[in-house]
């Protein structure tokens, strides 16, 4: 039988420990537990809610309770941008709904759905608090999140093309950066190579001129 080599003394969610010893013995702090958890991982995972209930006694069943009445809590992977269209009173009176549906045609997801190049998550989520702006789309990605609003159909989709276009570039110039860092490399260990060909010549030549005048100096 396999035996396991796993280090049982290891916490199984290292990222996560300095949130559960902040605040897992606190009561009233699973929101809180849960939106750090998800801003380390990118969404909530069966096996990281188990953990979370191992660590504070509150039951899994509650905790899924809990992650899929707040809308802001994903249990799936997102995409690596996540539109989070808000559908609150202000928004929703301001054309919402006809912005969601010209994302979901322009992306070719539902809410709840993911790109197929994982680029684009769309969540509708309600009031993100600033109705003043209304209709409003929050923006999550890697690095934060940015705000936009007074949309239009045509400004959402004009934001999200923008995105993916310059999510584009920068994949490009990584790619080449890459590219130009193999090639230095190949260079380098050519050049490594030929300095190394030549000082073998250079020896092999002396080694004849050696031979040759012990030889000359024999006769
Ligand atoms: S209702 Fe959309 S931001 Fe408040």
């Amino acid at each position: 039988m396999p035996v396991c080599q796993c280090d049982e003394s290891r916490p199984r969610f290292p990222e996560l420990e300095a949130v559960l010893s902040e605040y897992s013995l606190i009561r009233g702090s699973l929101i809180t537990i849960l939106q750090k958890t998800q801003d380390i991982y990118g969404y909530l995972s069966e096996e990281v809610i188990y953990h979370i209930s191992e660590r504070t006694g509150i039951t899994p069943a509650r905790i899924y309770g809990v992650a899929t009445f707040y809308t802001q809590f994903n249990l799936q992977p997102t995409g690596k941008y996540l539109i989070l269209l808000c559908e609150g009173t202000a928004c929703h009176v301001n054309s919402a709904p006809l912005i969601a549906e010209a994302i979901s045609q322009h992306l070719g997801i539902d809410a709840g759905q993911t790109t197929s190049d994982g680029l684009f998550s769309l969540s509708v989520v309600a009031c993100l608090g600033c109705c003043s702006l209304a209709p409003v789309m929050m923006i999550k990605d890697p690095f934060g999140e940015e705000t936009y609003g007074n949309l239009s159909k045509e400004k959402a989709l004009a934001i999200l093309d923008e995105i993916a276009l310059r999510d584009n570039l920068v994949a490009a110039n990584d790619n080449q950066a890459a590219d130009n860092q193999t090639a230095a490399r190949d260079n380098q260990a050519a050049t490594r190579d030929n300095l190394v060909a030549v000082n073998d010549n250079q020896a092999a030549t002396q080694i004849d001129q050696q031979a040759a005048s012990e030889r000359q100096a024999s006769r």
